[in-house]
């Protein structure tokens, strides 16, 4: 496994930063992948619901990689870009960066997914989407 130190992002609000904690760990002692994608899910979540000025639900995760392995006590940020809107749905990008505990300046990009959401109603039905502005 390669390595490649990054930094985080400049130009763009993080959307979330958590702390992975002993009881989100697999059996090996890293961080669950299922916790990761919550996580991910929340984030992306964030402009979405935003954007549709209301509720919205995940309808598909297009695309999911884990890079690098999340350690206990990394603290991750999470970076969500809505990249398409359509009549309902809104899709997002997320990027997640770990920075390792206790080593100041090791940052790496963990994760990397795609997921799309949809507004809904009440009724949990399709909702269209306000317009901007
Ligand atoms: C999301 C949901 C409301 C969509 O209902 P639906 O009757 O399939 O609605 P539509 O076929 O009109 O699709 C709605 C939008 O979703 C998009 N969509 C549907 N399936 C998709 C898929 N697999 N991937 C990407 N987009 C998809 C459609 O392209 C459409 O987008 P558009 O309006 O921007 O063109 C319904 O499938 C649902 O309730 N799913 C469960 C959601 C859920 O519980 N998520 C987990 C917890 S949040």
């Amino acid at each position: 496994m390669t390595t490649s130190l990054t930094e985080l992002p400049h130009d763009k609000p993080v959307a979330l930063r958590v702390v992975p904690q002993p009881h989100d760990a697999n059996v090996h002692g890293d961080v669950f992948g299922g916790w990761i994608m919550a996580q991910v899910d929340i984030a992306g979540a964030i402009p979405a619901s935003r954007r549709a000025n209301g509720r919205v639900v995940t309808v598909a995760v297009n695309s999911f990689v884990f890079k690098q392995p999340v350690f206990v006590g990394d603290l991750l940020s999470f970076y969500a870009d809505i990249i398409r809107t359509g009549r309902t749905s809104i899709t997002v990008d997320v990027s997640v960066y770990a920075q390792r505990m206790g080593l100041v300046g090791e940052t790496v990009k963990v994760t990397e997914a795609t997921l799309t959401y949809v507004a809904t109603d009440s009724q949990r039905r399709p909702r269209e989407l306000p317009p901007l502005g």
